[in-house]
């Protein structure tokens, strides 16, 4: 049975389409191989958000072929994902000993084309053109994923059941950032029937997932062409609604969100639904209105801040937390001073600081005034060391609180402990065992470490009992 190896490199986004690839195949009667070496195929699934994870991927790519070739493993090597879309063909020629390109379109070919090569029938594929009717082609793969009865299929057997789980609520994005690579690699907004996420996520807790996240490039305009707005809800809010109310699911999260659609609806859901998570992502790439609009994000810095006003007095003790991108051509010392003010004025919880990279065929890899790497590094330093101190006070704050978490397993930081994720998505670390897993609860904060929390539940007690202290349902 040949076996293949199919890893990640990038996003959340790519890691749900690699368990989809991954499940058509074993559907298919192939196994998942433990690592490279011992994989009759490896499959590198790439984002090509940022320059950083395709540089990975293709000398991750360029040693595994040569250690092939040197021993003759007859190994076959293909990219999946963003970069194979936009690089296609070019990859093939730059890359002797690749066998295999399949854009985001083509998922669900997969299983084909690895059979072709591994039959002799196809010597080098690519696969990356878009279709029209490319919405059937998308959920044709989504599906192959979630086919019922097949529990277990997505990943190796010997990997204990999920509590968390992602579920693909859309593909693509129309907001067309000027720097942004993902609508040229995922193409249009396209977005999945309510009633078919609602079914994959009732099967998923069905099987003892606890906590969903609903996952897509732009999840805030979900369904905006398929539904009408009803009683003042539009699309995103009916499905967050229809999911919330999935019994035995304890916790909702949705990522990536974009801020202009933070309306009115979703920040009062955020007061009314109780397993709706009160952390709210809002990507503000910039503080300067003139960078805003060279981005064409669609908001300005006022309105921004009235947003986040809003979801605090909705959710008081609501988490924030933001991407920042550092750079961006023609950034000015003024600009970069509107990003430290407005990261100052907001607090964030959690910020994602990125160097500007310039992405082949964006509109902000063709502006003048690219600035030098020496200037990029160096805002970067200072912003993250002002995002540090806000964010590392936050978690300073919560010692000798409590504070509830979903138990997923061993830590991955210490393996004889156990770690858990409160609502905010903080992680903590506390003396666990298997019993634990899949539980919700509470934990008193004892230490700070670096971007962890440690906690004792002893102090509280056991097994959901009720906490002894008022637990911050924030936090
Ligand atoms: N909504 C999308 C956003 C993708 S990119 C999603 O999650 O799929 C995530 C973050 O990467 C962006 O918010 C932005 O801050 C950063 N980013 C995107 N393109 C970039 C580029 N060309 N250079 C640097 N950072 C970038
Ligand atoms: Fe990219 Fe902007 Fe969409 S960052 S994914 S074009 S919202």
């Amino acid at each position: 049975m040949p076996s293949v190896y199919v890893k990640t490199y990038g996003c959340q986004m790519n890691e749900r389409d690699s368990e989809a690839v991954s499940a058509q195949l074993v559907a298919r009667g192939h196994t998942l191989a433990a690592n490279e070496q011992t994989a009759d195929v490896v499959l590198l699934n790439t984002c090509s958000v940022r320059d950083l994870a395709e540089q990975k991927a293709l000398g991750k790519m360029q040693s595994l072929i040569g250690v092939a070739k040197k021993q003759k493993t007859g190994q076959k090597f293909g990219f999946l994902g963003c970069m194979a879309q936009s690089r296609g063909a070019e990859l093939l020629e730059q890359m002797p000993g690749l066998d295999l390109v399949i854009g985001t379109q083509k998922f669900h070919r997969t299983a084909d084309h690895v059979e072709a090569l591994l039959a002799g029938t196809a010597r080098r594929v690519v696969d990356t053109a878009e279709e029209a009717g490319s919405q059937n082609t998308i959920r044709e793969h989504l599906v192959l994923a979630e086919t019922p009865g097949t529990p277990g299929e997505i990943r190796p057997p010997s990997v204990p059941a999920q509590i968390s789980a992602f579920v693909s609520i859309m593909q693509g994005c129309n907001q067309h950032c000027t720097f942004c690579i993902v609508p040229s690699t995922r193409g249009e907004e396209r977005s999945r029937p309510i009633e078919e996420i609602v079914a994959e996520a009732r099967a998923l807790v069905a099987r003892g997932v606890k906590e969903i996240t609903l996952l897509g490039q732009i999840v805030t305009s979900y369904g905006k062409r398929d539904y009408p707005v009803v009683n003042g809800r539009g699309a995103f809010v009916q499905l967050i609604e229809a999911v919330h109310a999935i019994e035995g699911l304890q916790r909702l999260r949705f990522t990536s969100p974009h801020p202009k659609g933070y309306g009115a609806d979703l920040i009062e859901a955020f007061a009314r639904l109780p397993k709706l998570v009160e952390n709210a992502h809002l990507p503000v790439q910039s503080g300067s209105n003139r960078l805003l609009k060279l981005m064409h994000r669609g908001y300005t810095r006022e309105r921004y801040l009235e947003i986040i006003q809003q979801l605090r007095t909705s959710k008081p003790g609501i988490g924030v937390s933001t991407d920042i991108i550092v750079g961006f051509p023609g950034e000015t010392e003024e600009d970069f001073a509107e990003t430290l003010s407005l990261v100052e004025a907001v607090g964030f919880d959690m910020a994602y600081v990125f160097k500007y990279s310039p992405r082949r065929d964006t509109p902000a890899a063709a502006l003048p005034d690219q600035l030098p790497d020496a200037v990029i590094e160096e805002r970067h330093r200072r912003l993250l060391d002002v995002v540090n101190a806000v964010g590392i006070a936050k978690f300073h704050a919560l010692v000798g609180r409590t504070v509830q978490i979903l138990v997923e397993g061993p830590s991955r930081r210490n393996a004889a402990r156990y770690e858990g994720r409160t609502r905010c998505n903080k992680i903590v670390i506390f003396d666990g065992n298997e019993r634990h897993r899949g539980q919700l609860l509470d934990v008193r904060i004892e230490r700070v470490g670096t971007f962890t929390l440690y906690g004792d539940p002893a102090v509280v007690g056991l097994d959901n009992a009720p906490p002894s202290v008022a637990t911050d349902p924030a936090i």
